[in-house]
């Protein structure tokens, strides 16, 4: 089987890592590495969740740092909805391995060098590590493959009237991105948000994992809560990047239109919408118009049979 060689650019985040864990039960992945992006927490808890979740993955390739800000514009957090970790209440286990001394803009260029058009970026939070690349490195978009990120939206958004959460925080990162040349599936709101979770659902979650892995349905209980007590103006718990990472290992969940994808950088009601003119002759992307959600809800569900233990630490014996 042709494995798909991948970095991983991140901002865990709850529904990151559950794309994480769907990722480590891919077959046909080959992780080269971990790049942390601030987006849904600060960078230095999303530095700590992604080391600390790769280490709980057994993945031991390196987890690179990148942005703690947005390009040009003042950075905001999805803290409201991820908690004051970045993963609510999720005890992970303190990351014994120090992050990579690359930074990931550094890392990034120095994996598609070596692989020589091979690899693939799965990029699920803001796109400045991306940016940044390109920006430092003008011949990068011919060494990769392709970008597979969860971002945009068709049609309405979750920040603001129209922005996606990771191209409102870096709007100029992302117009950046669709303007490398490098070929981009985009996975937006306007497919991911089918993937919300039922009630019924949520008890097969809970069967599945059972008490010795009960951690993960209590983090997604916690996931339910943020938005079915607060108002986010909508309530449906969505894996949306766990739908960017089962795309990628297996293209039969999604039905993707080609389409030019230009991001509104203004500051106003539109600050990171994505428009998608379907009809142009001169197409930058491939965009998710349908999901074969029974398909997806299947990966996920079985990536969380497969879930690893996590050890968790007793307030009292601190082991
Ligand atoms: O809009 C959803 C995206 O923003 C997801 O990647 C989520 O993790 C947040 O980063
Ligand atoms: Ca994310």
């Amino acid at each position: 089987m042709t494995k798909h060689k991948i970095i991983l650019d991140t901002d865990p985040g709850i529904d990151d890592f559950f794309a994480m864990l769907l990722a480590a039960d891919a077959q046909n992945l080959e992780l080269r590495g971990v790049t942390a992006v601030a987006g849904n927490q600060v960078m230095e808890k999303i530095a700590n969740n992604a080391r600390g979740i790769a280490q709980l993955l057994g993945w031991d390739c390196p987890v690179s740092l990148g942005a703690d800000r947005p390009l040009l514009i003042p950075q905001i957090t999805a803290s409201q909805v991820h908690g004051d970790t970045g993963l609510g209440n999720f005890p992970l286990p303190a990351p014994q391995k120090d992050a990579d001394k690359r930074l990931a803009w550094d890392f990034i260029y120095e994996e598609a060098t070596a692989l020589d058009g091979e690899l693939e970026i799965l990029a699920i939070g803001p796109l400045t590590n991306l940016a940044v690349a390109f920006l430092r490195y003008p011949d990068l978009p011919q060494k990769l493959r392709r970008i597979v990120l969860m971002g945009g939206a068709t049609e309405w958004g979750n920040r603001g009237a129209y922005g996606e959460f990771n191209f409102y925080v870096d709007p100029h990162a992302a117009e950046i991105v669709f303007a490398s040349g490098v070929p981009i599936d985009m996975v937006g709101l306007n497919v991911t948000m089918q993937t919300g979770i039922s009630d019924e659902e949520f008890d097969d979650i809970a069967r599945t994992v059972g008490d010795s892995r009960k951690v993960y349905s209590e983090l997604l209980e916690f996931y339910r809560n943020i938005y079915c007590v607060n108002d986010l103006g909508f309530r449906i718990v969505a894996m949306h990047d766990s739908l960017a990472a089962a795309f990628l290992t297996d293209e039969r969940v999604l039905e993707m239109r080609k389409a030019k994808v230009q991001i509104d950088c203004s500051t106003g009601l539109c600050r990171g919408r994505s428009i998608a003119d379907f009809k142009s002759e001169s197409p930058n992307a491939r965009v998710a118009v349908a999901v074969d959600r029974p398909r997806f809800w299947d990966m996920v569900m079985h990536s969380l049979q497969n879930a690893p233990d996590v050890r968790v630490q007793s307030s009292a014996s601190g082991k």
